[in-house]
């Protein structure tokens, strides 16, 4: 999840003959993006998006796994109010969560127009004069509506091929005027569809961890979303840089909407995926924390973004975790989960203490897991 940055990540690619934070200011100032410096006919990356080799080992996409034919899991939920069927698409997205802890879902009930009206208005958010959305840029975490590029860039190794908008949707009616008119209608429309997806996704996915269908509903953890909509400008040099770097999501769950221009990539069997786009699908991602109350039953899982020539590639996504009562309450692996053959493999933490801890060790934005950290037991 890239949406806070990280206070305690040190400027690593500072040096006498490059000022990296006077870059990065100067960049900030713009108000324009990364989609600004395309504008500008910019034909090369500039330094302060160039990211370090481990960063950017098996960028091409010969070397994903689409040459090994590994395909991330397609699940038709068509079925699911149906009781005769519901057993089935309940065992596909439990072997899904069990295997990959990514995977696409058609018929989910989440109309095309929709789900076109809010890719397209985000779009044209960016696509608009600076001038005008210059205005809404800001790093102020308290907004509820926010556009910004890079939630780290004043601290993290390298900035990211991207722009960012960010909807905070608290408890209570979301608040119309706080967000540009291109979003009044779609963005609302689209999250009061996400709201009935993510009640169906919770009792399936607790059935599917062999529990009763309110338990994840129950227990309160995906009560907060916050929509977070990437939008990654075309790229003169994608070999330099990446559109968002490998990490897993801090997140319950997160659902992700995507536009027809790929370039989402999941780590799977110790190689790199193209997730290729299928018309009218949601991905599905498991995230740090589901992983732990699943006791390791659910896996959370790697996955990155590339720079590329073809663009620009919108997604949206939408981040569930704990309501702001339960936040700061310890959740562990969940107990009917349990028994002598099946130890605890975590502590209990709660999303507050965790998801601090994803942002100041700074993995979490490094591709690398935070999980072991509340790990108890190693895995069998
Ligand atoms: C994220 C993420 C992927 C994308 O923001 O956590 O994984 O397609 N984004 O933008
Ligand atoms: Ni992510």
């Amino acid at each position: 999840m890239q949406i806070l940055p990280s206070p305690e990540e040190s400027i690593t690619c500072s040096g006498p003959h490059y000022d990296r934070a006077k870059e990065a200011k100067e960049f900030d100032e713009t108000k324009a993006g990364v989609k600004g410096l395309i504008d500008s006919g910019m034909a090369k990356v500039p330094r302060l998006f160039i990211h370090p080799p481990q960063n950017l080992r098996d960028l091409s996409s010969d070397t994903a796994g689409s040459a090994t034919g590994l395909k991330v899991p397609i699940i038709d939920m068509m079925g699911c109010q149906d009781s005769r069927l519901r057993r089935d698409v309940v065992d596909d997205l439990c072997r899904a969560s069990e295997t990959w802890g990514f995977f696409q879902i058609i018929n989910h009930g989440i109309p095309v127009d929709v789900m076109d009206g809010v890719l397209e208005a985000v779009k044209q958010f960016h696509e608009q004069p600076e001038g005008v959305k210059g205005e809404w840029y800001s790093r102020d975490d308290a907004r509820k509506f926010r556009y910004y590029s890079n939630g780290d860039l004043f601290w993290s190794k390298a900035a990211t091929w991207k722009d960012t908008l960010l909807f905070d949707f608290p408890f209570g009616e979301p608040d119309r005027e706080a967000v540009p008119l291109l979003f009044r209608e779609t963005v609302f429309e689209y999250e009061k569809h996400v709201e009935k997806l993510k009640g169906s996704l919770s009792e399936l996915l607790s059935e599917a961890l062999g529990l009763d269908s309110g338990y994840l509903g129950d227990i309160e953890c995906m009560d907060s979303k916050r929509i977070v909509s990437h939008y990654y400008p075309t790229c003169p040099e994608p070999e330099l840089t990446l559109g968002t770097i490998n990490h897993s999501d801090a997140t319950y769950l997160t659902l992700l909407l995507q536009n027809h221009n790929g370039g989402l990539q999941v780590r799977h069997q110790n190689q790199w995926v193209d997730v290729s786009p299928v018309p009218g699908a949601i991905l599905v991602i498991i995230g740090d924390f589901m992983q732990l109350v699943s006791n390791d039953k659910f896996k959370s899982v790697e996955h990155r973004v590339l720079a590329r020539r073809a663009g620009p590639r919108v997604s949206v996504l939408c981040f569930l975790f704990p309501g702001e009562t339960r936040k700061s309450k310890p959740y562990g692996p969940i107990k009917e989960l349990l028994d002598e053959n099946n130890p605890p493999m975590y502590r209990e933490t709660s999303f507050t203490e965790y998801f601090g801890y994803y942002l100041s060790s700074g993995n979490g934005l490094n591709g690398e897991s935070v999980l072991p950290h509340f790990r108890v037991s190693e895995p069998k």
